[in-house]
């Protein structure tokens, strides 16, 4: 078999690319290691940047993004039992965010894949990749115990921060930047309407505790908890009382609990490999990069790199110029670290990391007064939080 790129994972960075390849007349093949409703039964990622927004319309897969999104133009930071609210349009010149999950935007991007007649291929076991810096890389990959093999010109590896792309890279050709947290986010999915219109990242001496939503009628929620605690000790009571103590008591009068028809525990991390490119294989994604949830960044890094990777390989097979391609890593990494930057300050804000009485827990104190007394500094944490501008 044979294609122009072959796309190695399945998750909205692998078929974000696909889907902007295949209209552009680029053939591709994506290969997942899971089934199709594995990956859909991940659940992860919900707000997403006006970018991240304007390409999957680009992708034409936004009708039902434009018709079920909850457009927020505002969020709550919540500390001493008040709130302070970001008011997103205000201060970015009438700029705001959708509330859409990943989990809908990968439904969106397998259905489009389906009709594309571009082939992507599931439970894809033992993946390999081989002569990556030749012009003629191959991808290796056995199919109910069969032996298969896809030669390509460039491969695009969209296979999360566990995949195999990274790992293929010598020691001596990437260099990694982590920090791992004690701590992770115990999250709970329920079919009960939301405490509050606008999400609420809520900072507490118990711990952080986030409200967010994907509708009117379901509602995410997330504590702080140990990365040593398991989900099996977390009955839906426990977490519900637990919420309820680091929210404020408007939050708590108007949260409606149910069943959880999800709980999991995601540990935090920032992690950055560079460069994303080794020979004719690209990163882009997870597979490069990971950020703590706290900035709601993940997802929109990796559609972020998708329009770069995107746009360098259209130039490539169109225009004939590699320019976009000798950039990429450059050009995606300027805006994976300022993200990086934002999304371990928005953590380092507002979880628990040390007693109430030091000199990090004062300043974070501190930084939440000049939140409140500072136009500049709202303005700041907004132009973050919506995204920035992806040149
Ligand atoms: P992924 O979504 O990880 O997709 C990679 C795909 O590659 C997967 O389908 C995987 O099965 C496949 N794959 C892996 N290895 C191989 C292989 N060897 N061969 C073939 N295929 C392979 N972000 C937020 O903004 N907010 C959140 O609340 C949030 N919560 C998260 C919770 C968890 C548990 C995790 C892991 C991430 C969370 N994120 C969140 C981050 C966000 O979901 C990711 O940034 C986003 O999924 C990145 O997309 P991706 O396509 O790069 O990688
Ligand atoms: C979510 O709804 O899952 C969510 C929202 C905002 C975040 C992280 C996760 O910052």
């Amino acid at each position: 078999m044979r294609t122009k790129v072959a796309i190695i994972g399945a998750g909205p960075a692998g078929l974000l690319l696909g889907q902007l390849l295949g209209q552009a007349g680029i053939d591709n093949v994506i290969l997942e290691r899971r089934s199709a409703d594995h990956v859909l039964s991940r659940i992860r990622a919900g707000v997403l940047e006006q970018g991240t927004v304007d390409l999957l319309a680009r992708a034409g897969v936004d009708a039902r993004l434009r018709a079920e999104g909850l457009v927020h133009d505002g969020f709550a930071l919540g500390f001493d039992n008040k709130r302070l609210r970001i008011d997103l349009k205000d201060l970015t010149g009438g700029r705001s965010v959708v509330v859409y999950g990943q989990t809908e935007v990968t439904r969106d991007l397998m259905q489009a894949r389906g009709t594309s007649g571009q082939p992507a291929i599931y439970g894809a076991e033992n993946v390999a990749l081989h002569d990556v810096t030749s012009a003629t890389p191959r991808v290796t990959w056995t199919e109910g115990g069969e032996a298969r093999e896809l030669t390509c010109d460039f491969i695009a590896g969209c296979d999360g921060f566990r995949g195999i792309s990274r790992a293929t890279i010598p020691a001596d050709a990437i260099r990694t930047f982590e920090r791992v947290y004690t701590f992770g986010w115990l999250g709970v999915l329920a079919d009960v309407p939301p405490c509050s219109h606008e999400l609420i990242y809520a900072a507490h001496e118990r711990g952080f505790a986030l409200c967010s939503m994907r509708s009117a009628t379901r509602s995410r929620y997330y504590i702080q908890c140990a990365t040593t605690e398991n989900v099996a000790d977390w009955s839906d009571q426990r977490f519900w009382d637990e919420l309820r103590l680091r929210l404020d008591p408007e939050a708590v009068a108007h949260l409606v609990t149910g069943p959880a028809i999800e709980k999991s525990i995601a540990p935090l991390r920032s992690f950055v490999a560079e460069p994303m490119r080794h020979g004719n294989l690209f990163l882009a994604g997870d597979a490069a990069h990971i950020v703590p949830p706290t900035g709601a960044k993940g997802l929109n890094l990796a559609a972020g790199d998708v329009h770069y990777l995107s746009q360098a390989l259209i130039e490539h097979y169109g225009e004939r110029s590699d320019a976009g391609l000798i950039h990429y890593s450059a050009r995606a990494l300027d805006r994976v670290w300022k993200t990086e930057r934002f999304s371990w300050w928005m953590t380092s804000l507002l979880h628990v990391f040390h007693d109430e009485n030091s000199f990090e827990s004062r300043m974070q104190r501190a930084e939440f007064h000049y939140l409140e007394s500072s136009r500049a500094a709202r303005t700041a944490l907004a132009e973050n939080y919506i995204g920035l501008p992806l040149t």
